[in-house]
């Protein structure tokens, strides 16, 4: 049996083998026969009665049309949202209560992108079907890898081992060139050459995991110097949207010797491939590099057809549909992501302050932290007591109050400003629970917005703890949390990314 597609998510590149891309190339391939021979409507009927709900927060051309396209020739419709305008979002609606209204308009898919980082897995549990990430922040976009990988393997008469690709432009703010060296990082003795001005540059976290995968990463001067090696080069779009405090011209002036101009491609036999779209202003691809023979990107936005159509095609060509149900999974209500502490004497301490009887101590606040703490929490006014406290014995400020138990939100708030805070739970004088609230340190994670009620949760990915859903690599730093704690509590956290089960 081969790779099996039906009702999945697809969410990052990182969860497909290579067989599974290999199957997906050639099914793309077996649609872009059909379109060469004159048989595009040839599985009108494949999806017939199924409906995609497209749902962008952010500003696409490619990706939202070439699903709808998708879903129209094989007899499927599509409905949905592009931009927020309009939606109940501009009323503060969360991802979570939006996702479940797609679902219970009776969709049989989900395509979404939104501007968060792990926004799709998290769309993913929420939803009772199946979720395909259109890009989420500066994260991911695996369907843009999928299609890039479908262009080569096409133009290169099926071959992806020994690969060389060239990278330009902005390496470090997009979430193509993450997903796609991801993706070659399956085949075997892949190259990947780039240039590009520090700021834009490759990051230094994505190099060591490509290196780790075995592929050799090269840095050069020059765009030429690139060129000379490499089959294709990809060229991407610097992402000024993900640039806060960063001008047009500034970002004109650090692409200057690496915008793609006739005379960098000319004597080379190289297919320039972009994602698109292009940015006109900055012209990383000089206009008349469009009317040379380097030019790829447009077969490459076709190959975004095929691939996608593909991909629906395999999700769901099949008979029955899922239910919509208005139940939630409890695990969506809750994180993993408490790190227990040993009791040492169950007593509240005076701790040169008045004891409580019940409520909670924040201990092991960040120097300077507590003045913000305790105006985010807004105890007194919410009717808890509150005290604070700074004491020269003590190297970390604390602050006690009545208020029992903690919302996520009030610890998500105390963790954003003052990270890993302890957690003391008083109930009638004594220590009843302990423990160090861990929150993704990636500044764009939507674990971190606290209005989405995101619960964070963390996964054992071989011994590293990662983010379950901007899978971005955490270290707990907490100077009193033993190696032995912090081992036991990495040993306790899931192994993979599961799905979250619906209620039966
Ligand atoms: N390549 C790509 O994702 O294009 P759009 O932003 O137009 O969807």
């Amino acid at each position: 049996m081969g790779p099996e597609f039906r009702d999945r998510d697809i969410i990052s590149i990182t969860d497909f083998s290579r067989d599974e891309i290999l199957h997906l190339c050639e099914a793309g391939r077996r649609m872009q026969e059909l379109e060469k021979t004159e048989k595009r409507n040839s599985l009108r009927d494949a999806l017939k009665h199924r409906t995609l709900s497209y749902m962008f927060y952010e500003p696409s051309t490619r990706t939202r049309t070439s699903f709808n396209t998708g879903m129209r020739e094989l007899g499927g419709r599509y409905d949905g949202f592009s931009g927020t305008e309009g939606t109940s979002v501009m009323k503060s609606e969360t991802v979570r209560d939006t996702v479940t209204m797609m679902c219970a308009n009776h969709n049989d898919v989900i395509v979404m992108r939104h501007p968060l980082d792990g926004s799709l897995q998290w769309a993913a549990d929420v939803a009772n079907i199946p979720v395909i990430n259109g890009g989420d922040g500066k994260n991911e976009h695996p369907t843009q890898a999928l299609l890039d990988l479908l262009t080569i393997y096409a133009l290169k008469d099926g071959k992806l081992d020994g690969i060389r690709v060239g990278f330009g432009g902005d390496l470090s703010h997009g979430r193509t060139v993450r997903s796609l060296s991801l993706a070659l990082s399956h085949f075997d003795n892949v190259t990947i050459l780039w240039a590009a001005e520090d700021f834009l540059g490759m990051p230094e976290d994505l190099t060591a995991l490509l290196a780790a995968q075995g592929v050799t990463v090269v840095r050069e001067d020059s765009v030429r110097g690139v060129m000379r090696h490499v089959d294709f080069y990809y060229m991407t779009r610097p992402q000024l949207e993900r640039m806060p405090g960063v001008t047009q011209k500034d970002i004109i002036a650090m692409m200057g010797q690496y915008r793609i101009d006739e005379e960098k491609v000319r004597g080379f036999d190289v297919r320039v491939l972009h994602p698109l779209p292009v940015n006109s202003e900055i012209a990383e691809i000089d206009y008349r590099v469009y009317f040379t023979p380097a030019q790829a990107f447009f077969t490459q936005a076709e190959f975004g057809i095929f691939l996608r159509k593909a991909l629906l095609h395999e999700m769901l060509g099949h008979d029955g549909y899922r239910r919509y149900d208005s139940r939630l999974p409890a695990e969506l209500g809750r994180g993993n992501n408490r790190v227990p502490r040993q009791i040492r004497g169950t007593k509240e301490s005076g701790m040169f302050i008045d004891k409580i009887h019940d409520g909670t101590v924040i201990d092991h606040l960040a120097p300077g932290s507590l003045r913000a703490v305790s105006d985010a929490l807004d105890l007194e006014n919410r009717g808890y007591s509150c005290t604070t406290a700074v004491i020269t014995e003590k190297k970390n400020p604390f602050i006690k109050t009545s208020l029992a138990e903690l919302s996520e939100r009030d610890l998500k708030k105390i963790a954003l400003i003052s990270p890993e805070p302890t957690i003391d739970v008083i109930a009638g004088g004594s220590i009843r629970e302990k423990y160090v609230y861990l929150l993704c340190a990636n500044g764009n994670c939507i674990t971190r917005v606290i209005n989405e009620d995101v619960p964070p949760r963390f996964y054992n990915d071989g011994g590293a703890m990662r983010c379950r859903y901007c899978r971005r690599p955490y270290s707990i730093s907490h100077r009193k949390v033993s190696a032995e704690e912090k081992a036991a509590f990495t040993g306790s956290l899931p192994r993979t990314i599961e799905a979250v089960p619906y209620p039966d």
